[in-house]
């Protein structure tokens, strides 16, 4: 995932937060180890860049 709070563009901290994975110290959002917000003013999940496999080993991410 990408992590830009969804709220207003901090960089949330992670392994933090009452979800154990992301915590936005800005106002408090706090998103769990899938990126899913939880808690606090982020109106969206974190964002998952596009990814896919190039080969049967190889797994492209952006
Ligand atoms: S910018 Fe992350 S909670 Fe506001």
């Amino acid at each position: 995932m990408i992590g830009v709070c969804t709220h207003l563009g901090c960089v949330p901290l992670g392994q933090a937060g009452d979800f154990g994975d992301w915590f936005c110290p800005c106002h408090g959002s706090h998103n769990d180890t899938a990126g899913r917000v939880r808690k606090g003013p982020a109106p969206e999940n974190l964002a998952i860049p596009p990814f896919g496999f190039t080969s049967e080993t190889v797994v492209r991410i952006g």
